[in-house]
């Protein structure tokens, strides 16, 4: 998508070095755009834990490009598999609910398990098939969501299509697109007016400075809202459709995304709001049927939610303390959303019911 009117990626091979892989460094975001290079496999896995890159599909596309980098490191020294699936298991416990990272680490392992060519070239085609297969589910999610879009407008013509979202399900959580975002590009394309409801996203604000920032640099109406007022819209009438990511969602159709996206769901089901998962089909969990019980949900630092920081007027970036200095704070990134308060799952093949 655009950054300043030219087209960007969230992560790509640097022209020219085939030993390094760029992205942006989404921490800087919105205040500043910066470009990380991504040198070996625990360059990778620090981009991943600490969040340098993050969006469940990003995090894959990042663990097959950390792979091919291991392998890059490998054949400088110890080449063989045993040693890289050592490798594999270390990136696999970088962040531990989005399955798109096991199943990318998966994918890239076991090509290499039966190459006869050189295990970087086939680490590097893996990975960029991932990259490349990633935007076109997402370009595909966009086409399927569309006809959401257009069924509101058509009940309501002239008037903008107002839709909900949670965290930062977008491009920058995908190689390019989004997943949840997807439909809003490709009706903000046919000229659909809509307009984005962007929950600021508490702790980590994915909401307030990645989903905003990138709905910004593509021209689309959006309102910043905090995390307790989707409820009091829906109520008002002021919300005709939500939509938001997943990290895992189980075989019968439950989503574990964004911590608070569950009483976004519950507060569509009791006003009647359509509530809408957009996921790429690498996102689905075919091993497990009860979300609640068996998605691992990440818990994540208490510094997180104990303070805040933000650009200063003047300059800069700080950190300041909300919480006093004795209250204890816990952190659960995720939550799962059963599968009876989805209204439909929007994937590259088409809408399906969460089933
Ligand atoms: O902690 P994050 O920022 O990685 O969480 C991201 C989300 O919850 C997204 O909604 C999800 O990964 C879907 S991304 C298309």
């Amino acid at each position: 998508m655009l950054v300043e009117g030219k087209p960007y990626r969230t992560i790509w091979l640097k022209p020219g070095d085939p030993g390094c892989v760029q992205i942006i460094d989404q921490r800087a975001l919105p205040h500043a755009l910066v470009v990380e290079d991504l040198r070996s496999l625990d360059d990778a896995i620090r981009a991943i834990r600490d969040m340098h890159v993050r969006g469940a599909p990003l995090i894959g596309a990042t663990a097959a490009w950390g792979l091919y980098l291991a392998v890059i490191e490998s054949e400088r020294g110890n080449n063989d598999l045993e040693h890289l699936q050592r490798e594999a298991d270390r990136l696999k416990a970088a962040r531990p609910t989005a399955v798109n990272l096991d199943w990318a680490i998966s994918r890239v392992m076991s090509r290499l398990g039966s190459t006869d060519s050189s295990f970087s070239a086939t680490a590097r085609s893996e990975a960029e098939a991932i990259v490349e297969e990633d935007v076109e589910i997402c370009r595909m999610i966009g086409v399927h969501g569309l006809s959401l879009i257009e069924g509101i407008t058509t009940r309501k013509p002239d008037k903008p299509v107002n839709i909900l979202t949670h965290c930062n399900a977008g491009w920058l959580a995908t190689v390019d697109w989004g997943t949840a975002t997807s439909p809003i590009y490709h009706a903000h394309a046919q000229g659909i007016p809509v307009h984005v409801w962007v929950d600021e996203t508490r702790p980590r604000n994915q909401g307030a400075s990645l989903t905003a920032w990138e709905l910004g640099e593509q021209g689309i109406a959006h309102t910043v809202i905090v995390d307790n007022a989707g409820g009091h819209l829906m109520q008002k009438g002021e919300v005709d459709l939500v939509i938001v990511g997943s990290d895992r969602t189980t075989r019968n159709g439950d989503v574990a995304n964004k911590i608070g996206t569950y009483l976004k769901a519950l507060a569509a089901k009791d006003t009647g709001v359509p509530f809408y998962v957009a996921l790429p089909s690498p996102t689905i969990d075919w091993e497990i049927t009860d979300g609640c019980r068996q998605i691992p949900i990440e818990e994540r630092p208490a510094e997180e939610v104990t303070h805040i920081s933000g650009y200063l007027e003047q300059g800069g970036v700080a950190a300041v303390r909300l919480t006093p200095p004795t209250s204890r704070a816990a952190n659960p990134a995720f939550d799962v959303t059963q599968a009876r308060l989805v209204t439909g799952l929007i994937t590259e093949r088409g809408i399906c019911e969460a089933s």
